[in-house]
């Protein structure tokens, strides 16, 4: 599949299973034109429908940027009319978050600011290098986050750090958003890559629909009274002890042998 500001690759640097979406616009620090996120929306689209891909990797060309937020170019003379009929951003949620039922890391490699980081947040987890830069500067524009960012990043990091970051439009460096459990860890930037490809293939290897089912729980949890998300997680255990997978993975067990999957 081609692509004008993205790339997409299947199977990524020999991983099987694991598909590598990056954006590339380098010179533009990867900034989130309506291009952009056309393109994102049909190549997760595919990602999600190739039952050969099992996890995916999203992160930014270049060493300066995962991505710099919505384009700011692009977005200055747009009246305000076109912003609510478009429903502008909504269909990052609705593809990115809903659609996308796979599991898929965040690789930031640099700033990811406004709509960048809120990207990022879309992702099940993050995985930073050490010049990463989190931020909510949209501030700075005269405007606030507009997709997510500040339910997420408050959910994420807690009230006092998100609401800090979204008044001041301050950057919190790798180090710090390790600290707050923005990201599952740090890495140096030159090993980024190879360690988000090796936790994804790690992620390929596992039963796909169990996979699918962990992802499902983990998020209800940010949608659900306790109660509510304890029933839902035991129905869907119960339903995985019906699969073939389940057969095979305790089977695989007790004979002292790697399991088989079926995805079903
Ligand atoms: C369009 C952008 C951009 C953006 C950077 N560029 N960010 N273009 N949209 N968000 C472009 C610059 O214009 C410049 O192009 C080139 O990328 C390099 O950027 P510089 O500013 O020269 O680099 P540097 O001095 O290193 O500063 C890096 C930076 C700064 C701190 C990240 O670029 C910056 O503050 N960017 C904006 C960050 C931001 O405010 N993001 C939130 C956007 S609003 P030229 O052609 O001049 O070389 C948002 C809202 C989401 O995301 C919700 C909407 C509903």
């Amino acid at each position: 599949m081609t692509f004008e500001t993205i790339t997409a690759e299947p199977n990524a640097q020999g991983n099987s299973g694991v598909t590598l979406i990056t954006l590339n616009r380098p010179k533009a620090l990867n900034a989130l034109s309506s291009v952009v996120l056309e393109e994102l929306i049909t190549a997760f689209a595919a990602f999600q429908a190739d039952e050969t891909q099992k996890c995916a990797v999203l992160t930014g060309a270049g060493e300066k940027a995962f991505a710099a937020g919505a384009d700011i170019k692009e977005m200055s003379d747009k009246p305000a009319a076109d912003f609510y009929l478009d429903d502008f951003f909504s269909k990052w949620t609705s593809h990115l978050v809903k659609t996308t039922r796979k599991p898929w890391i965040a690789a930031v490699n640099g700033f990811a600011l406004g709509g960048g980081c809120e990207l990022a947040m879309m992702a099940d987890f993050i995985i930073a290098s050490d010049n990463a830069k989190f931020g909510q500067p949209e501030i700075n524009l005269g405007v606030a986050p507009g997709m997510g960012g500040s339910q997420r990043l408050t959910r994420a990091i807690g009230k006092s750090k998100a609401m800090e970051m979204c008044l001041t439009g301050r950057m919190m460096g790798a180090e710090e958003a390790e600290r707050a459990n923005l990201v599952v860890r740090v890495v140096p930037q030159a090993d980024l890559l190879a360690d988000a490809l090796k936790s994804a293939a790690t992620i390929a290897s596992k039963p796909p629909m169990a996979a699918i089912a962990n992802k499902e729980m983990v998020n209800a949890a940010f949608e659900m009274t306790l109660e509510q998300g304890v029933i839902m997680e035991r129905r869907i255990f119960q339903i995985l002890t019906a699969s073939e997978d389940k057969a095979e993975g305790m089977a695989a067990f007790i004979e002292k042998r790697e399991g088989k999957w079926k995805g079903r």
